[in-house]
């Protein structure tokens, strides 16, 4: 459902926006000062928690964000022939998201990612988590930060629309120690890049690594795999997984493996030489310390661009292995396997573990800061 009621000459476009939902849910609301930016209801948790869907728009690129799980629902660009589509995978309302689902656009915390049989020591205690991904932990536990409401609010930037989800989380939640408040503020450019800034403080020291976990599908369509789409990654390494996807601890080249994206290749070229169960892309890649796009995704039939570049030193790239046709979404696609690729930018899984890795934890006094920008054109 569209919501736009901010910016010149979107008026009428409003006021059809707000007649048509009236019925299902609360009108959009603009914000005055902040252009491109508009909220409106988005219904209410199974606890009775409201929950708001924000609306930004700028440039050719409007994202709506709900304050449940700080989800990117939807991502409208267009293609080479300018029609507009939405390129993500998700749900036509809150329903959906509130059901079982595999983090669709999700903001993951309080970690990102795997914890090796969900126990770790820190300072000398031992602290244990739930195992919601046997043997492991994986994205925060049972009822991570993609399972509450975030509290939202417009910001004023001179970068166009935002908004600043904030999620304050009590010590001993999910096991993790330390009552830590984290921000994650959404911005649109005009350059059309969806830009996530996050920020987190605690009060005791606890593993901490915020990520998003959007499903993209460069065709708008969502209706066929992401196979045919190409893949730029700046990662000249990876670490390598045992067989519950946990890190073994070694850095080691992509060289030689289907793991080596360094130049354009489509994610379908080799994915068939990788062993496991369910086969295809689950792995985190070791970013290359230099400057510009981390990644890059075209799809050539849409002559869509996504770049993406980040703060972070890995990103897990998946390439929806575990779709398997149970989860129906947006306008009744059923998503299958390989129907949406994640580049979850954060750092390395089980960082916890590896005291080789980029350190994972945030100590009081200190400000964890992670800037991502997805950004979309054409070619
Ligand atoms: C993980 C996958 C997992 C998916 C959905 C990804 O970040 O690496 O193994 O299946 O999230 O939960």
């Amino acid at each position: 459902m569209n919501a736009f009621a901010s910016g010149e000459g979107r008026a009428p476009f409003a006021l059809l926006g707000c007649l048509l939902s009236l019925a299902i849910v609360a009108p959009a609301q603009a914000f005055g000062d902040v252009k491109g930016l508009s909220k409106m209801g988005y219904g209410k948790t199974k606890d009775g928690e409201a929950v708001e869907l924000y609306t930004l728009q700028n440039g050719k690129t409007t994202v709506k964000i709900a304050t449940y799980g700080a989800t990117v629902v939807s991502i409208e660009v267009p293609d080479k022939n300018g029609h507009v589509a939405d390129v993500t995978l998700g749900f036509d309302s809150l329903d959906g998201y509130l059901g079982e689902h595999p983090y669709f656009g999700a903001t993951v915390g309080r970690v990102a990612n795997r914890i090796a049989k969900g126990k770790f020591s820190l300072d000398g205690k031992d602290y244990t988590l739930a195992v919601n991904n046997p043997p492991n932990t994986l994205h925060g536990g049972k009822k991570g930060f993609n399972r509450v409401v975030w509290k939202a609010e417009p910001v004023e930037s001179p970068d166009g629309p935002a908004v600043k989800m904030t999620y304050t989380s009590r010590d001993g939640e999910e096991g993790y120690p330390g009552t830590l408040t984290a921000s994650v503020t959404f911005t649109v450019t005009a350059n059309d890049e969806l830009k996530i800034a996050y920020a987190a403080t605690t009060d005791k020291a606890t593993p901490l690594n915020l990520s998003n976990h959007t499903y993209f599908n460069l065709s708008g369509k969502g209706d066929a795999t992401i196979l045919d789409h190409e893949l730029t990654l700046a990662a000249s390494n990876y670490t390598p997984v045992d067989d519950t996807l946990i890190p073994t601890g070694e850095i080691v080249t992509v060289s030689g493996t289907p793991l080596d994206f360094t130049k354009p290749t489509a994610i379908g070229d080799r994915i068939a030489k990788l062993t496991g169960e369910p086969g295809g892309y689950d792995h985190n890649l070791v970013l290359d310390a230099r400057a510009g796009a981390k990644a890059t995704v075209y799809d050539p039939k849409s002559g869509r661009v996504l770049e993406m570049s980040t703060t972070e030193p890995g990103v897990q790239f998946y390439s929806g292995n575990f779709l398997d046709g149970t989860v129906v979404g947006r306008g009744g696609q059923v998503y299958r396997k390989h129907f949406g690729l994640c580049l979850e930018a954060q750092h390395f899984p089980d960082s916890i573990h590896h005291a080789n890795f980029p350190d994972s934890v945030l100590r009081p006094g200190r400000t964890y800061t992670q800037t991502t920008t997805y950004k979309f054109s054409t070619r």
